[in-house]
């Protein structure tokens, strides 16, 4: 027996241990029983994480879309797999089956063969949360090609400088995307990020909004008179285990955006056994991830986890407060949703309006809530809890990364005991380890450090695309043997854990990740300045606000600093994406630094948070006459 479904505390504490005693068995057993492959594995696992080098299933064939789709046909072709909820709730939703999906799948996967995409090749999508980016990632990984999907509210930039790091020959857009009452014209931002995109020879272009675009002969297609065209069954490529399902971008504390690469066969255990487990998903149930497929939240949980799992996933275009802030709770009552998963930054927007807003809606229906993307305050936690789960859906505070591919602490619905703010347990065979400044595992209960994961785990991400040595560098130096998380972390008396948030220079903003040098990038291209330094602050429904400190240069004319504000805010808005943007500027006279010349954001971040009691020590400081003059200043 795999224990593919826990069900009672007692079965938790027991599979772990055997799951942590003989990691190889374990995950043998439910590789074994739970999914199909077209050739078995030599070796369950293989690692080292001083090269770093992890493999997992080595030697076994599979392809993930047959996990996903058809494996399930014959029993469940006709049962809906997504459910489209458009934005605009007139519209009216989609409920594509297995069966439908299988044929949508294939008959993209051939348009891409068609157009040349070979099993390897990097395609770039980059598409609204419309049926078709479903169809997309699928089907690239019918045919073995990478996918790399770019969140469609990234910038030109943002979108160039990702499709031309991994070297995507095609890219998969729309015409444009709706967002509650705005329309977005995403071609025309593709179009602007290809200039510097030689790479690319095809642009797929489907057809959402109708609005006029420009397409360019030979190199722009539209997507569906080719899908019309296309035969519909297509035989899934032979992946080995190893080999890369997807490449997703991350921010990191310094330097360009981290290509993070996931590979087939552990990536799909670990997210359908986690799906299955977190979410307590049964036949029949109706589960509903908020987040957008540009995200990982989206690739594990909306897509790839649920689908392995023969579930009927929700797929939403819209926004929470469009038409009006009623519009989650609608979309439950109406599709009768089981399990609800979003962040607490949604969740604090929405607990700021009127509670008619959730009691208008019958949301009987809902058995298990979710949160995810950054920690969950306590006051976020009780209006989710009270008002959402009438006190009888348990909350599932899960902590995960984009690196980690999959949920690795979280209680288990109706099995943990869940505790406000506390991400409770690690998860079946993840071993976490709380580290001390020197670089020691810190043992016992009641005591907090930097979070790592002290063995490997089927879906964590297996490199950064053309970087290995970066991917060395930033998660497995900082402490021997294991992966760092860049996350800090606390251990409560029951040995629950409580992610207390990053110690480096991540700052997460509405639950997304933004690493402050590239921001600071951007700001310090702006004519007028010298340098920044940007840091976190608390902000009551974003979790974290940015704040920046700008040195400008002493030339030319004295500019109006309101314009200058606007002008920075609008040149992150280009290069990186409106997500950046910073809640405040302070113009300073200079940054706080280290007599090395390293900028001491600890100060900075005491100043922006208006948390200046105790400022520690700064008489080492290089300059520490700035420190007074920003504080007296400060916004
Ligand atoms: O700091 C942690 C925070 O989000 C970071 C990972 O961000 P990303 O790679 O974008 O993935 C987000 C979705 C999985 C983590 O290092 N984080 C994520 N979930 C939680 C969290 N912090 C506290 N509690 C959580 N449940």
């Amino acid at each position: 027996m795999s224990n593919y479904h826990i069900k009672h505390l007692e079965e938790y504490f027991q599979v772990y241990r055997k799951s942590v005693q003989r990691p190889e068995t374990f995950w043998e057993e439910i590789a074994e029983e739970h999914f199909v492959w077209r050739k078995r594995w030599n070796k369950v696992l293989d690692w080292d994480f001083k090269k770093p080098e992890i493999k997992w299933f080595e030697g076994a064939e599979l392809n993930i879309t047959e996990n996903c789709i058809d494996r399930h046909l014959p029993t469940r072709k006709n049962k809906t797999a997504i459910i489209f909820e458009p934005n605009n709730p007139e519209e009216p939703a989609q409920h594509i089956t297995y069966g439908k999906l299988h044929e949508k799948v294939c008959r993209m996967a051939n348009v891409l063969k068609e157009q040349g995409v070979k099993k390897g090749d990097r395609v770039c999508i980059y598409l609204p949360m419309i049926p078709e980016l479903a169809y997309a990632v699928l089907a690239c990984a019918r045919i073995g090609a990478i996918h790399s999907v770019v969140f469609a509210g990234f910038s030109s930039n943002a979108l160039a400088a990702r499709i031309n790091d991994c070297e995507c020959n095609m890219i998969i857009t729309s015409d444009g995307s709706y967002r509650g009452k705005k329309v977005l014209d995403l071609k025309k931002i593709v179009d602007v990020a290809l200039k510097t995109c030689p790479g690319i020879k095809k642009v797929l272009v489907a057809k959402r909004t109708g609005n006029k675009i420009s397409m360019k002969k030979d190199r722009d297609l539209w997507l569906q008179p080719l899908l019309d065209n296309a035969y519909a069954d297509f035989d899934a490529e032979r992946m080995a285990a190893e080999d890369p399902l997807f490449i997703l971008y991350t921010s990191g504390s310094t330097g360009k955006p981290k290509g993070m690469v996931h590979t087939c066969a552990g990536y799909m255990v670990y997210t359908a056994y986690t799906f299955k487990n977190i979410f307590q998903y049964k036949d029949g149930d109706v589960y509903w991830c908020t987040a957008d497929i540009g995200w990982i939240t989206g690739h594990s949980y909306i897509i790839y986890g649920p689908l392995a799992n023969g579930a009927t996933t929700l797929m939403f275009e819209g926004v929470p407060s469009y038409p009006d802030y009623g519009r989650f709770w609608e979309v439950v009552q109406k599709h009768k949703v089981n399990q609800f998963y979003t962040a607490p930054t949604a969740i604090r927007a929405l607990a700021k309006e009127n509670l008619d807003y959730v009691e208008k809606y019958d949301l009987s229906s809902l058995r298990v809530l979710g949160s995810v993307g950054e920690p969950i305050n306590e006051e976020a936690w009780h209006w989710y809890n009270n008002n959402v789960g009438k006190g009888k859906s348990p909350i599932v505070d899960t902590w995960w990364q984009t690196e980690t591919g999959g949920i690795m602490i979280s209680p288990i619905p109706f099995v943990t005991p869940t505790t406000p703010t506390y991400a409770t347990l690690p998860f079946i065979g993840i071993q976490p380890a709380l580290m001390n400044e020197e670089g020691k595992e810190i043992s016992g209960v009641q005591v907090d450090g930097r979070l790592c994961i002290k063995f490997p785990w089927p879906s964590m991400a297996r490199t950064i695309w053309g970087n290995h040595d970066r991917y060395r560098d930033t998660y497995f130096t900082a402490y021997e043997d294991k992966y760092f998380t860049g996350d800090g972390a606390l251990r409560d008396a029951v040995g629950y854990y409580r992610i207390t948030g990053r110690v480096d220079d991540v700052i997460i903003v509405s639950g997304h990740n933004l690493g402050t040098a590239p921001i600071e990038d951007s700001i310090n291209e702006h004519p007028a300045v010298a340098e920044s330094a940007i840091v976190g602050f608390p902000h009551d429904v974003k979790g974290n606000a940015l704040y920046g400190f700008v040195i400008l240069k002493e030339v030319g004319e004295v500019r109006d600093r309101d314009n200058l504000r606007k002008e920075i805010n609008q040149q992150i808005t280009e290069q990186i994406g409106p997500i950046a943007k910073l809640d405040k500027i302070q113009f300073v006279s200079g940054l706080p630094k280290t007599r090395s010349g390293k900028i001491m954001r600890r100060i900075l971040r005491k100043i922006a948070s208006k948390d200046t009691s105790n400022m520690g020590d700064i008489s080492t400081l290089l300059n520490p006459e700035v420190v007074e003059e920003i504080h007296k200043n400060s916004l």
